[in-house]
Protein backbone atom coordinates (compact mmCIF):
# COMPACT_ATOMS: atom_id res chain seq x y z
CA UNK A 1 0.00 0.00 0.00
CA UNK A 2 3.02 2.37 0.86
CA UNK A 3 4.37 1.52 -2.88
CA UNK A 4 0.57 2.06 -4.17
CA UNK A 5 0.84 5.71 -2.60
CA UNK A 6 4.60 6.86 -3.97
CA UNK A 7 3.28 5.90 -7.22
CA UNK A 8 0.04 8.30 -6.56
CA UNK A 9 2.47 10.76 -5.73
CA UNK A 10 4.78 10.56 -8.41
CA UNK A 11 2.40 10.39 -10.97
CA UNK A 12 0.66 13.18 -9.96
CA UNK A 13 3.32 15.18 -9.58
CA UNK A 14 5.03 14.50 -12.88
CA UNK A 15 1.18 15.26 -14.53
CA UNK A 16 1.14 18.78 -12.52
CA UNK A 17 4.77 19.75 -14.00
CA UNK A 18 2.77 19.42 -17.79
CA UNK A 19 0.01 21.32 -16.35
CA UNK A 20 -0.13 25.26 -18.21
CA UNK A 21 -3.06 27.42 -17.81
CA UNK A 22 -5.85 27.72 -15.18
CA UNK A 23 -7.96 25.20 -16.85
CA UNK A 24 -5.66 22.17 -16.92
CA UNK A 25 -4.60 23.24 -13.02
CA UNK A 26 -8.10 22.81 -12.29
CA UNK A 27 -8.53 19.70 -13.94
CA UNK A 28 -5.55 18.13 -12.11
CA UNK A 29 -7.42 19.26 -9.26
CA UNK A 30 -10.08 16.98 -9.77
CA UNK A 31 -8.33 14.21 -10.59
CA UNK A 32 -5.79 14.10 -7.90
CA UNK A 33 -7.60 15.96 -5.14
CA UNK A 34 -10.74 15.46 -5.87
CA UNK A 35 -13.34 13.01 -4.30
CA UNK A 36 -12.82 10.03 -6.69
CA UNK A 37 -9.45 10.44 -6.73
CA UNK A 38 -6.76 7.54 -6.53
CA UNK A 39 -5.60 9.34 -3.03
CA UNK A 40 -9.46 9.05 -1.77
CA UNK A 41 -9.65 5.84 -1.99
CA UNK A 42 -6.61 4.71 -0.70
CA UNK A 43 -7.66 6.68 2.58
CA UNK A 44 -11.45 5.10 1.81
CA UNK A 45 -9.83 1.52 1.83
CA UNK A 46 -7.65 2.27 5.40
CA UNK A 47 -10.64 0.52 7.31
CA UNK A 48 -10.17 -2.87 5.38
CA UNK A 49 -6.63 -2.98 6.06
CA UNK A 50 -4.70 -4.94 8.81
CA UNK A 51 -4.49 -2.86 12.22
CA UNK A 52 -1.10 -2.33 12.28
CA UNK A 53 -0.63 -1.45 8.46
CA UNK A 54 -3.49 1.66 9.26
CA UNK A 55 -1.26 4.14 11.02
CA UNK A 56 1.82 4.24 8.81
CA UNK A 57 -0.76 4.11 5.55
CA UNK A 58 -2.79 6.61 7.12
CA UNK A 59 0.36 8.72 8.11
CA UNK A 60 1.32 8.45 4.50
CA UNK A 61 -1.35 8.96 2.86
CA UNK A 62 -2.53 12.63 4.18
CA UNK A 63 1.79 13.44 4.37
CA UNK A 64 0.96 12.60 -0.11
CA UNK A 65 -2.00 14.65 0.60
CA UNK A 66 -0.47 17.64 1.44
CA UNK A 67 2.38 17.62 -0.49
CA UNK A 68 0.14 17.51 -3.45
CA UNK A 69 -1.87 20.38 -2.02
CA UNK A 70 1.18 22.21 -2.15
CA UNK A 71 2.63 21.69 -5.02
CA UNK A 72 -1.01 22.74 -6.24
CA UNK A 73 -0.63 26.44 -4.56
CA UNK A 74 3.19 26.24 -5.93
CA UNK A 75 2.13 26.00 -9.49
CA UNK A 76 -0.70 27.93 -9.33
CA UNK A 77 1.13 30.98 -8.46
CA UNK A 78 3.50 30.34 -11.12
CA UNK A 79 0.66 30.36 -13.85
CA UNK A 80 -0.75 33.46 -12.33
CA UNK A 81 2.23 35.09 -12.53
CA UNK A 82 3.03 33.98 -15.92
CA UNK A 83 -0.60 35.99 -17.06
CA UNK A 84 0.38 39.05 -15.11
CA UNK A 85 3.64 39.38 -16.75
CA UNK A 86 1.93 38.02 -20.14
CA UNK A 87 -1.06 40.93 -19.75
CA UNK A 88 1.79 43.73 -18.35
CA UNK A 89 3.53 42.83 -21.94
CA UNK A 90 1.00 42.43 -23.99
CA UNK A 91 -1.60 44.61 -22.92
CA UNK A 92 0.36 47.98 -22.07
CA UNK A 93 -1.11 51.27 -22.16
CA UNK A 94 0.47 53.77 -24.45
CA UNK A 95 -0.32 56.59 -22.68
CA UNK A 96 1.40 59.01 -25.03
CA UNK A 97 -0.86 58.18 -27.62
CA UNK A 98 -3.41 60.97 -28.36
CA UNK A 99 -6.68 60.34 -27.18
CA UNK A 100 -10.29 59.71 -28.80
CA UNK A 101 -12.87 61.96 -27.68
CA UNK A 102 -16.27 60.43 -27.26
CA UNK A 103 -19.18 61.47 -29.73
CA UNK A 104 -20.41 64.41 -27.85
CA UNK A 105 -24.42 65.08 -28.47
CA UNK A 106 -25.30 68.56 -29.13
CA UNK A 107 -28.79 70.45 -29.88
CA UNK A 108 -30.30 69.58 -32.55
CA UNK A 109 -30.48 73.37 -35.20
CA UNK A 110 -34.28 73.86 -35.06
CA UNK A 111 -34.01 73.33 -31.12
CA UNK A 112 -31.29 75.59 -31.31
CA UNK A 113 -33.18 78.31 -33.49
CA UNK A 114 -36.34 77.41 -31.17
CA UNK A 115 -34.32 78.28 -28.03
CA UNK A 116 -33.37 81.93 -29.56
CA UNK A 117 -37.06 82.13 -30.00
CA UNK A 118 -37.97 81.79 -26.81
CA UNK A 119 -35.37 83.45 -25.42
CA UNK A 120 -36.27 86.91 -26.98
CA UNK A 121 -39.80 86.34 -26.68
CA UNK A 122 -39.61 85.82 -22.52
CA UNK A 123 -37.35 88.86 -22.88
CA UNK A 124 -40.63 90.80 -24.20
CA UNK A 125 -42.80 88.96 -21.85
CA UNK A 126 -44.47 86.38 -23.20
CA UNK A 127 -44.95 83.44 -21.92
CA UNK A 128 -44.73 80.12 -23.57
CA UNK A 129 -48.14 78.13 -24.33
CA UNK A 130 -48.17 74.71 -25.40
CA UNK A 131 -51.52 73.40 -27.64
CA UNK A 132 -52.18 69.46 -28.82
CA UNK A 133 -50.17 68.56 -31.64
CA UNK A 134 -53.57 66.54 -32.47
CA UNK A 135 -56.80 69.08 -32.98
CA UNK A 136 -60.26 68.94 -34.11
CA UNK A 137 -61.39 70.39 -37.58
CA UNK A 138 -63.63 73.10 -35.33
CA UNK A 139 -59.79 74.42 -33.68
CA UNK A 140 -57.63 74.13 -36.67
CA UNK A 141 -60.32 75.94 -39.01
CA UNK A 142 -63.68 76.81 -37.97
CA UNK A 143 -63.45 79.06 -34.49
CA UNK A 144 -60.09 80.61 -36.83
CA UNK A 145 -62.72 82.15 -38.86
CA UNK A 146 -62.18 79.34 -41.78
CA UNK A 147 -65.65 77.40 -42.83
CA UNK A 148 -65.23 73.84 -44.40
CA UNK A 149 -65.60 74.02 -48.29
CA UNK A 150 -64.09 77.74 -47.68
CA UNK A 151 -61.49 78.06 -50.90
CA UNK A 152 -59.03 79.47 -47.77
CA UNK A 153 -58.82 75.95 -46.77
CA UNK A 154 -56.37 75.29 -50.23
CA UNK A 155 -53.67 76.79 -47.76
CA UNK A 156 -53.42 74.47 -45.62
CA UNK A 157 -53.06 70.14 -47.27
CA UNK A 158 -53.97 68.19 -43.97
CA UNK A 159 -53.55 65.13 -42.73
CA UNK A 160 -56.59 63.86 -41.32
CA UNK A 161 -57.07 61.02 -38.76
CA UNK A 162 -59.46 57.78 -39.47
CA UNK A 163 -61.56 59.67 -36.79
CA UNK A 164 -64.23 61.89 -38.48
CA UNK A 165 -63.25 65.91 -37.24
CA UNK A 166 -59.86 64.69 -35.75
CA UNK A 167 -56.68 65.99 -37.60
CA UNK A 168 -52.99 66.64 -36.92
CA UNK A 169 -52.68 70.37 -36.84
CA UNK A 170 -51.33 72.49 -39.81
CA UNK A 171 -50.41 75.18 -38.26
CA UNK A 172 -50.11 76.81 -34.33
CA UNK A 173 -52.80 79.02 -34.56
CA UNK A 174 -55.51 77.11 -33.23
CA UNK A 175 -53.86 77.58 -29.78
CA UNK A 176 -55.13 80.77 -30.22
CA UNK A 177 -58.40 80.12 -29.65
CA UNK A 178 -57.34 77.49 -26.20
CA UNK A 179 -55.17 80.25 -24.97
CA UNK A 180 -57.99 82.97 -25.32
CA UNK A 181 -60.74 80.65 -23.54
CA UNK A 182 -59.09 79.57 -20.78
CA UNK A 183 -57.51 83.27 -20.01
CA UNK A 184 -60.50 85.52 -21.27
CA UNK A 185 -60.85 88.34 -20.26
CA UNK A 186 -57.71 88.45 -18.57
CA UNK A 187 -54.80 90.31 -21.29
CA UNK A 188 -52.85 87.84 -23.08
CA UNK A 189 -48.77 87.80 -24.15
CA UNK A 190 -47.94 84.26 -25.35
CA UNK A 191 -45.91 82.67 -28.20
CA UNK A 192 -47.27 79.11 -29.40
CA UNK A 193 -44.42 76.62 -30.36
CA UNK A 194 -44.70 73.06 -32.01
CA UNK A 195 -44.79 70.87 -34.87
CA UNK A 196 -47.41 71.23 -37.51
CA UNK A 197 -48.16 68.92 -39.75
CA UNK A 198 -48.79 69.13 -43.75
CA UNK A 199 -49.71 66.84 -46.67
CA UNK A 200 -47.31 67.56 -49.00
CA UNK A 201 -45.41 66.64 -51.78
CA UNK A 202 -42.35 66.70 -49.67
CA UNK A 203 -38.92 69.06 -51.58
CA UNK A 204 -36.30 71.19 -50.95
CA UNK A 205 -38.79 73.51 -49.45
CA UNK A 206 -41.40 71.42 -48.08
CA UNK A 207 -41.66 69.28 -45.33
CA UNK A 208 -44.59 67.05 -44.20
CA UNK A 209 -43.47 68.24 -40.27
CA UNK A 210 -41.90 71.32 -39.05
CA UNK A 211 -42.24 73.67 -36.30
CA UNK A 212 -44.04 76.76 -36.46
CA UNK A 213 -43.77 79.70 -33.28
CA UNK A 214 -47.17 81.43 -32.94
CA UNK A 215 -47.31 84.85 -31.15
CA UNK A 216 -51.04 86.36 -29.50
CA UNK A 217 -51.37 89.48 -27.59
CA UNK A 218 -54.61 90.57 -26.62
CA UNK A 219 -56.05 93.24 -24.79
CA UNK A 220 -57.64 96.80 -24.24
CA UNK A 221 -56.26 99.58 -26.87
CA UNK A 222 -53.97 97.08 -28.99
CA UNK A 223 -53.48 98.52 -32.37
CA UNK A 224 -51.15 97.60 -35.32
CA UNK A 225 -48.69 100.15 -34.17
CA UNK A 226 -47.73 97.67 -31.49
CA UNK A 227 -47.48 94.96 -33.61
CA UNK A 228 -44.93 96.33 -35.58
CA UNK A 229 -42.96 97.73 -33.21
CA UNK A 230 -43.22 94.28 -31.21
CA UNK A 231 -42.34 92.69 -34.16
CA UNK A 232 -39.41 94.50 -35.32
CA UNK A 233 -37.79 94.52 -32.28
CA UNK A 234 -37.95 90.79 -32.42
CA UNK A 235 -36.64 91.16 -35.70
CA UNK A 236 -33.33 93.33 -34.37
CA UNK A 237 -32.85 90.63 -31.66
CA UNK A 238 -32.60 87.88 -33.84
CA UNK A 239 -31.05 89.07 -36.85
CA UNK A 240 -28.63 92.19 -35.34
CA UNK A 241 -29.60 95.98 -34.16
CA UNK A 242 -29.02 97.17 -37.61
CA UNK A 243 -31.43 94.97 -39.68
CA UNK A 244 -34.55 96.62 -41.04
CA UNK A 245 -38.30 95.21 -41.42
CA UNK A 246 -40.79 95.46 -44.27
CA UNK A 247 -44.44 94.40 -43.55
CA UNK A 248 -46.88 94.38 -46.81
CA UNK A 249 -50.13 93.46 -47.14
CA UNK A 250 -51.24 89.61 -47.16
CA UNK A 251 -54.30 87.80 -45.94
CA UNK A 252 -54.95 85.46 -43.62
CA UNK A 253 -58.70 84.37 -42.52
CA UNK A 254 -57.89 85.00 -38.86
CA UNK A 255 -56.19 88.34 -38.67
CA UNK A 256 -57.66 91.55 -40.71
CA UNK A 257 -55.74 93.11 -41.53
CA UNK A 258 -52.99 90.82 -42.18
CA UNK A 259 -49.45 91.43 -43.24
CA UNK A 260 -45.97 89.57 -44.02
CA UNK A 261 -43.00 90.63 -42.64
CA UNK A 262 -39.50 90.49 -44.08
CA UNK A 263 -36.42 91.65 -42.96
CA UNK A 264 -33.21 92.64 -45.05
CA UNK A 265 -31.04 90.44 -46.87
CA UNK A 266 -28.76 89.45 -43.78
CA UNK A 267 -26.60 87.76 -46.01
CA UNK A 268 -26.03 90.33 -48.71
CA UNK A 269 -27.17 93.34 -46.44
CA UNK A 270 -29.78 94.06 -48.87
CA UNK A 271 -27.73 94.43 -51.97
CA UNK A 272 -29.77 91.22 -53.68
CA UNK A 273 -28.45 87.61 -53.87
CA UNK A 274 -29.36 83.75 -54.64
CA UNK A 275 -30.97 83.65 -51.09
CA UNK A 276 -33.13 86.58 -51.42
CA UNK A 277 -33.57 85.79 -55.27
CA UNK A 278 -32.36 89.03 -55.49
CA UNK A 279 -35.04 90.89 -53.78
CA UNK A 280 -32.98 92.07 -50.91
CA UNK A 281 -35.46 90.70 -48.32
CA UNK A 282 -36.27 87.76 -46.96
CA UNK A 283 -39.79 87.02 -45.72
CA UNK A 284 -40.26 85.43 -42.31
CA UNK A 285 -43.75 85.57 -40.98
CA UNK A 286 -47.05 86.18 -41.23
CA UNK A 287 -49.00 88.90 -38.99
CA UNK A 288 -51.73 90.63 -38.35
CA UNK A 289 -54.56 92.55 -36.62
CA UNK A 290 -56.55 89.19 -34.33
CA UNK A 291 -60.23 88.85 -36.59
CA UNK A 292 -63.07 89.68 -34.69
CA UNK A 293 -64.91 86.76 -34.90
CA UNK A 294 -61.42 85.10 -33.54
CA UNK A 295 -61.29 87.31 -30.91
CA UNK A 296 -65.62 86.49 -29.91
CA UNK A 297 -64.70 82.60 -30.97
CA UNK A 298 -61.93 82.96 -27.66
CA UNK A 299 -64.22 84.94 -25.51
CA UNK A 300 -63.13 88.37 -26.09
CA UNK A 301 -65.41 90.81 -26.89
CA UNK A 302 -64.00 92.77 -29.89
CA UNK A 303 -66.17 96.27 -29.31
CA UNK A 304 -63.42 96.41 -25.93
CA UNK A 305 -60.75 94.18 -27.22
CA UNK A 306 -58.08 93.61 -29.64
CA UNK A 307 -54.58 91.94 -30.21
CA UNK A 308 -52.44 90.59 -32.77
CA UNK A 309 -50.83 87.32 -34.01
CA UNK A 310 -48.20 86.07 -35.79
CA UNK A 311 -47.20 83.01 -37.19
CA UNK A 312 -43.31 81.85 -38.12
CA UNK A 313 -41.65 78.82 -39.64
CA UNK A 314 -38.58 77.80 -37.10
CA UNK A 315 -36.90 75.92 -39.89
CA UNK A 316 -36.99 78.26 -43.01
CA UNK A 317 -35.43 80.93 -40.69
CA UNK A 318 -32.97 78.30 -39.54
CA UNK A 319 -32.23 77.61 -43.00
CA UNK A 320 -31.86 81.40 -43.94
CA UNK A 321 -29.39 81.75 -41.07
CA UNK A 322 -27.37 78.73 -41.85
CA UNK A 323 -28.03 78.64 -45.65
CA UNK A 324 -29.18 75.46 -45.20
CA UNK A 325 -30.71 75.01 -49.02
CA UNK A 326 -32.72 71.30 -48.36
CA UNK A 327 -35.43 71.59 -45.30
CA UNK A 328 -35.48 67.63 -45.51
CA UNK A 329 -32.31 67.95 -43.62
CA UNK A 330 -33.75 68.19 -40.76
CA UNK A 331 -35.60 64.94 -40.34
CA UNK A 332 -33.10 62.44 -42.00
CA UNK A 333 -30.75 62.02 -38.93
CA UNK A 334 -27.95 62.15 -41.07
CA UNK A 335 -25.12 63.12 -38.36
CA UNK A 336 -22.81 64.81 -41.64
CA UNK A 337 -25.88 67.60 -41.26
CA UNK A 338 -26.25 67.41 -37.63
CA UNK A 339 -22.42 67.70 -36.72
CA UNK A 340 -21.94 70.99 -37.98
CA UNK A 341 -24.49 73.11 -35.95
N1 LIG B 1 -51.11 80.09 -39.34
C1 LIG B 1 -50.45 80.67 -40.49
C2 LIG B 1 -49.87 79.56 -41.35
O1 LIG B 1 -49.61 78.53 -40.87
C3 LIG B 1 -49.37 81.61 -40.06
C4 LIG B 1 -49.91 82.83 -39.43
C5 LIG B 1 -50.18 83.95 -40.18
C6 LIG B 1 -50.19 82.85 -38.08
C7 LIG B 1 -50.69 85.10 -39.63
C8 LIG B 1 -50.71 84.01 -37.49
C9 LIG B 1 -50.96 85.13 -38.30
O2 LIG B 1 -50.99 84.10 -36.21
O3 LIG B 1 -51.47 86.25 -37.71
O4 LIG B 1 -49.71 79.76 -42.52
Amino acid sequence: MLNRLEAIQASAEAELAAVTNEVELQAWKVRHLGRSAPLGEVLDGLRSLAKDERPAVGKRSNEVKARLEAAFGARQEVLEARDLQRSLLEDRLDVTLPGRPPAAGRLHPATQTLRQIFAIWAEMGFQIYRSPDVESDEFNFELLNIPAHHPARDMWDTFYTTTPGVLLRTHTSPGQIRVMRERAPEPIRVILPGMCYRYEQTDASHEAQFNQVEGLAVGAGITFADLKGTLTSFARRMFGDQVRTRFRADHFPFTEPSADMSVECFLCGGQGCGVCKQTGWLEILGCGMVHPTVLRNGGYDPERFSGFAFGMGTERITMLKHRIDDIRAFWANDLRFLEQF
